[in-house]
């Protein structure tokens, strides 16, 4: 028998009413960090903002972003320990232009109480199987330098991709003027793409209707 904490955890499409919680676990990890040292991050999720964006769909596949994110839910009662939103091609996305065959995660946010029990993993994995059964072939995201979900992710299969020397200086240039040093002046400088390459999952395509769990 597995023991497993989060073998029990659910996984289900964000309805409505648990957008609060969306915006809260996501408002606690981007206000903690602030830029050019004044403004914290989270300041433009709100409920309404997060309703529109949920409520959309990509310009070119026409799949809602809603079916691209999900809530892991805890056994005892359902209470939300987590949220992934995905973007794949034609989603409006903040950072990043996701390109026909990738998925990315733009957003992934455990609670503080819930972390280190796997709640994480399941999400990610959550999100890799959704990007085979849609017949892509690559899952990206992007991390700034410093952050510990980066072991979570490289045990999970994700590479650094290389960029070039002066891409990386544009970035640290980037991150560093508009954010500091989120993890401590010790803490390495910049942010870094990662990515796994997926073999197809012989999925219809459809997403829409994967099943949760
Ligand atoms: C990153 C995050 C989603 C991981 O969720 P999780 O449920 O704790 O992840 P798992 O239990 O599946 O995996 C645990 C791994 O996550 C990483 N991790 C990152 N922050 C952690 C934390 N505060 N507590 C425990 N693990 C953490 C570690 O690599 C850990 O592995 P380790 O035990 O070998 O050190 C969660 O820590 C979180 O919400 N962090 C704040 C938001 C964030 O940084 N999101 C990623 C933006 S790119």
């Amino acid at each position: 028998m597995s023991n497993d904490p989060s073998d029990d955890v659910q996984i289900v499409t964000p309805t409505d009413k648990q957008v609060p919680f969306v915006v809260q676990v996501q408002t606690d990890f981007l206000n903690s960090k602030h830029c050019c040292c004044l403004i914290p991050l989270g300041l433009g999720v709100n409920v309404k903002s997060q309703l529109k964006m949920l409520n959309s769909t990509s310009k070119t596949t026409k799949k809602s972003v809603r079916s691209y994110a999900a809530l892991a839910l805890d056994s005892d009662g359902g209470a939300p320990l987590g949220f992934i939103q995905l973007k794949g091609h034609g989603m409006v996305c903040d950072l990043h232009t996701p390109k026909v065959g990738e998925v990315y995660v733009e957003s992934l946010a455990v609670l503080p109480t819930a972390r280190g029990k796997g709640v994480g993993r399941k999400l990610l994995q959550w999100g890799e199987d959704l990007a085979k059964f849609d017949n892509c072939n690559l899952y990206t995201l992007e991390v700034l330098n410093g952050n510990a979900a980066i072991r979570l992710y490289e045990r999970f299969g994700f590479v650094a991709k290389s960029d070039d020397a002066c891409e990386w200086c544009i970035g640290a240039a980037f991150v560093c003027c508009f954010m500091g040093r989120p993890y401590g002046c010790l803490s390495p400088m910049g942010a870094y793409t990662m990515e796994k390459r997926l073999e197809a999952g012989g999925g219809d395509g459809g997403g829409e209707g994967m099943e949760r769990g």
